[in-house]
């Protein structure tokens, strides 16, 4: 069964085919146009960590499509109330697909490990592949093409800069990490990212300012993820140098693009200078949440749409 759980589960072309059906239901979105590609299907949402974007972007993308959402939270018991087989192969028999935030990698990859249903990942503490979508899908608006373009993410290499080096690879651009040493990115993920895309042009630089220099895309987020509270304040201490700032966008092109998953903390990874510049597109970023991952969701329970309206 195919799932979501990283964008190790998808092929670029298939990501390309994806990011093709988001701008098609975009643009008719834009015309009024809702096509019911997904009609009376059932999406479950299983979350056990706060979010905006994510639940509400995939509850109006699903019934935009024509289908429903159905919002689990703490009450089902998940992993509490009965074992996880039982729990997935029920959840199986009602819904279509889940969409599943966790507090561990493990539980998303477990969830997925009985194939009941398509599981899509909604963040874990390892990966974020559906921002990652909406991302690649804001730079193609932006450049027309992601191929050759060189993302630059200045901060802690966190589970969305893991899917973000990972898309990269897949769409031919280079990525950059600029981070302070002992926040890398696991070691074991960049390996297996150049196993797969031996081309990826992947680096990591101390100095922030150097890394920016040539960067189509600046990238930045929280320094302490949902979870890591406890370590904010040594992180703000460590982060002190790659605040996403003037002085940081004076060092890169100008026609350099400001990118932010959201939340962001200002003040902290980023200036309200910044965010609000001419040269931000987060707001438009988190708006591609939803149209990227209704091509998700057709990807996965309407291929046949996708094979017969998508040529690449
Ligand atoms: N970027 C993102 O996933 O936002 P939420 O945590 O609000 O879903
Ligand atoms: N790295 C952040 C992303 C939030 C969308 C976190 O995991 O909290």
């Amino acid at each position: 069964m195919q799932h979501l759980v990283t964008l190790f589960d998808i092929s670029p072309t298939d990501v390309r085919r994806v990011l093709a059906t988001a701008l098609v239901l975009k643009q008719r979105l834009k015309k009024g146009d809702r096509p019911a590609l997904l009609e009376r299907r059932v999406l479950a949402m299983l979350f056990e960590k706060p979010s905006l974007r994510t639940r509400v972007s995939f509850e109006t993308g699903i019934a935009q499509l024509g289908g429903t959402s159905l919002f689990l939270g703490e009450d089902v018991g998940w992993g509490k109330r009965e074992s996880p087989s039982d729990f997935t192969q029920v959840l199986g028999q009602f819904v279509d697909c889940v969409v599943c935030r966790a507090k561990s990698h493990d539980r998303v990859e477990q969830l997925a490990s009985f194939d009941a249903l398509p599981v899509i990942n909604g963040l874990t503490d390892v990966c974020h592949p559906c921002q990652a979508v909406a991302d690649a899908m804001t730079v193609q608006e932006k450049f027309g093409d992601c191929a050759g373009k060189h993302l630059v993410f200045v901060g802690d290499g966190n589970n969305v800069a893991n899917s973000l080096a990972l898309i990269c690879a897949m769409l031919d651009m280079r990525f950059t990490l600029a981070c302070p040493d002992g926040y890398e990115m696991n070691a074991d993920w960049i390996r297996r990212i150049v196993k797969e895309y031996p081309n990826a042009k992947i680096d990591r630089q101390v100095d922030a300012k150097a890394a920016v220099a040539n960067a189509d895309a600046i990238y930045t987020d929280v320094w302490a993820s949902m979870g890591q509270e406890a370590e904010a304040a040594e992180r703000r201490e460590a982060f002190a140098a790659y605040q996403v700032n003037g002085d940081l966008m004076a060092a890169a092109p100008s026609h350099t693009r400001v990118l932010h998953c959201l939340p962001a903390i200002r003040g902290e990874e980023i200036t309200d200078e910044v965010m609000d510049s001419e040269q931000s597109d987060v707001i438009q970023q988190a708006g591609n949440r939803m149209h990227a991952q209704k091509g998700v969701l057709v990807w996965l329970l309407n291929q046949a749409w996708i094979d017969q309206n998508i040529t690449l």
